[in-house]
């Protein structure tokens, strides 16, 4: 057996393993956006389409990303190198992990954005300023505050310090500490906020919007998200999952540890649903995502309801923490691959590569205001200008993309001898991963990437 080690240290075990991996796949996604998708596309039904798609497409290519990290132990940039020249390939094959980092920089610069606003949620709910408000009150307070480029970039700036602040301490006193504190803490708020909505009247109301099967609602479209939800949830494509990989401990299963962080991100999807849709439904209000509901309809919700000043700062509490722990992992590849290649010290790299994402980040922050503008992709009006350019490059194209030559490289260029090395799996159960990553994942990601520029039209 051949292992290397990894000159940024490693995770102390399997525990601190799944955590950080946890605190990457657990992000604004799983809230804003998976539970109201799961509800539109038949409840239940969609979730049996979903856990098929995971199984099949996003836990095997989890699966690539995490041996392919730790067979090489570097950044993605020098992992995709060392393991294309060990395995006879060309070395054009690090491209793939520039395309990585570079995806989840450009991905952490809008996503601090969005998540500077949950900051100043948090406050605002904190303070009151929510109790009984109006739904033109809610609307006047958001509209107000995204054209204010000023509060937007301050609150840009504080979120990437914070996760400066996390990166630049290292791979144990950093990551993995921030991990253990605060994905534990996530999951006991929201299981806080389950008992809350629980104690609405709209709690029965929410469980059949969020599990009741609806076979008739599951359409090809339907089958198609969830493709992509599958590969998107599982933070795939950035090189994190392959830089976290390369801090995993040679005895910890990568198999089994895939499986539980996947099991815990669909489970916090639904344990999200069912604290957030009570609540919209108690207020007498649609189910909506992204920031209709984050910062519209919930503090609406929130106003109407006893105790929402402080469980309304919690449910604002959580998502910062689901946001921080996804951005030290964002940017992570970036930092890992500066101390290799040009010998910055942790503190120098963090503050580099940090900047850089800061400075893209005010592309975003102009988005909402002075420099907003309508343009139309593939089919779809955008309204936000950069901020929609950069989320349509990042996710409909890059991630896609490099999830497709994951694969690929794990599948057919990759020896089988070592990926058999790394993941030590019974006969059977590798035999059907190889199977899985060298045929039906990259082709379903394909499906996603072509629907997705139009290239395939479903109706
Ligand atoms: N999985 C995250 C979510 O559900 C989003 C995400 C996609 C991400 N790719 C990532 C987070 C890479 C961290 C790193 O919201």
């Amino acid at each position: 057996m051949h292992v290397r080690e990894s000159m940024h240290g490693s995770w102390t075990s399997r525990w601190a393993f799944i955590l950080a991996a946890t605190g990457a796949v657990v992000g604004l996604g799983n809230i804003w956006t998976f539970p109201y998708t799961i509800g539109m596309n038949g409840g239940g039904a969609f979730v049996l389409v979903y856990l098929a798609c995971l199984i099949l497409i996003g836990v095997p290519i989890m699966i690539a990303a995490l041996a392919l990290g730790r067979r090489a132990r570097h950044s993605p940039v020098n992992s995709m190198f060392t393991l294309a020249i060990e395995s006879g390939h060309s070395d054009i094959w690090r491209y793939l992990g520039f395309v990585c980092v570079f995806a989840s920089l450009l991905f952490l610069s809008y996503y601090s954005v969005i998540s500077g606003w949950a900051i100043y949620y948090a406050f605002l709910t904190g303070s009151g300023q929510f109790t009984g408000i109006t739904s033109a009150g809610v609307k006047a307070r958001f509209f107000n505050f995204i054209q204010d480029p000023v509060y937007l970039l301050m609150f840009h700036t504080l979120f990437m310090m914070m996760t400066m602040y996390v990166v630049s301490v290292g791979v144990r006193g950093g990551l993995e500490k921030a991990a253990k504190i605060m994905v534990p803490v996530l999951l006991v708020l929201l299981v806080v906020l389950d008992l809350y909505a629980f104690n609405t009247n709209s709690f029965a109301k929410a469980f059949e919007f969020l599990l009741d099967p609806d076979f008739s609602r599951l359409s090809w479209e339907a089958v198609l998200i969830a493709m992509e939800h599958a590969f998107f949830t599982l933070s795939l494509g950035m090189g994190v999952i392959m830089v976290y990989g390369a801090y995993m401990p040679q005895r910890v299963s990568i198999t089994q540890s895939s499986l539980s962080v996947a099991g815990i991100d669909t489970l916090v999807t639904l344990l999200v649903g069912l604290a957030v849709f009570p609540l919209i439904f108690s207020g007498g209000l649609k189910a909506t995502s992204g920031t209709d509901l984050l910062f519209l309809n919930l503090p609406l919700a929130f106003g109407q309801l006893h105790w929402s000043v402080l469980f309304g700062t919690l449910f604002y509490l959580m998502i910062i923490f689901a946001a921080w722990t996804s951005s030290i992992a964002l940017l992570e590849p970036a930092v890992a691959w500066l101390i290799e290649n040009h010998g910055f010290k942790r503190f120098k790299a963090t503050f580099f590569a940090g900047t850089i994402v800061w400075a893209l980040g005010i592309f975003t922050v102009f988005s909402f205001n002075k420099w907003q503008f309508r343009f139309s992709l593939f089919g779809h009006i955008h309204q936000n200008g950069f901020f929609d350019v950069f989320d349509q490059l990042t996710t409909k194209i890059m991630l896609p993309l490099a999830g497709i030559l994951i694969a690929l490289f794990a599948g057919w260029f990759m020896s089988r001898e070592a990926s058999r090395d790394e993941l030590e799996m019974h006969d059977w159960l590798y035999a059907s991963w190889r199977f899985l990553v060298r045929y039906i994942s990259p082709f379903a990601m394909l499906v996603v990437f072509l629907t997705s520029i139009g290239v395939i039209k479903l109706s």
